[in-house]
């Protein structure tokens, strides 16, 4: 068996551990960017093998925080991706406008900026008053930032 093909073996195992023993499913993640992600956090760790790395995680609540880091990418800004927001207004709100209430739930929202957006393009169409945001990310420090809506 070649070292690459051993290698996919470890990342399998060692997403399926993190998945079992904290919760966390990385499963869905694009292979290539995932790799890179998990190699940094076994460099950083001063670990030659995914699966030592797997090891460390499962017992080590804190080496489990650090390492959650590295899997959180937070890039993001106020109306990100500006076609999006376009496509939201002209299509999506006119369907929304035919609730009385809506729910909207950015999962992922990283420091907040795309919520914030979001609830700026709704004022603007005077319907941010029949919404509720709820907004998650697994990362505390990108909530804390959220929170105080700066
Ligand atoms: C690149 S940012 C995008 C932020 C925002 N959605 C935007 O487009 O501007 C991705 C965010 O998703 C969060 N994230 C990634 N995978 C996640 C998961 N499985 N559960 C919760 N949050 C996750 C990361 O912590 C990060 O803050």
């Amino acid at each position: 068996m070649r070292e690459t093909d051993v290698e996919r073996i470890e990342i399998s195992l060692l997403l399926e551990g993190i998945r079992r023993r904290w919760g966390y499913d990385f499963t869905h993640y694009s292979h290539t960017s995932l790799k890179r992600r998990l190699a940094r956090a076994r460099e950083e760790a001063g670990l030659e093998r995914f699966t030592e790395l797997l090891d460390r995680l499962m017992h080590d609540h804190r080496a489990f925080d650090s390492f959650l880091k590295h899997m959180s990418i937070t890039v993001t800004e106020m109306f990100r991706d500006p076609l999006f927001y376009q496509a939201v207004r002209k299509q999506v709100i006119p369907a929304l406008k035919t609730y009385p209430y809506v729910k909207i739930w950015h999962a992922g929202c990283a420091t907040g900026e795309e919520v914030y957006s979001m609830a700026i393009l709704l004022q603007e169409e005077n319907f941010l008053d029949r919404a509720r945001f709820y907004a998650t990310d697994f990362n505390k420090h990108s909530l804390d930032v959220a929170e105080k809506g700066i």
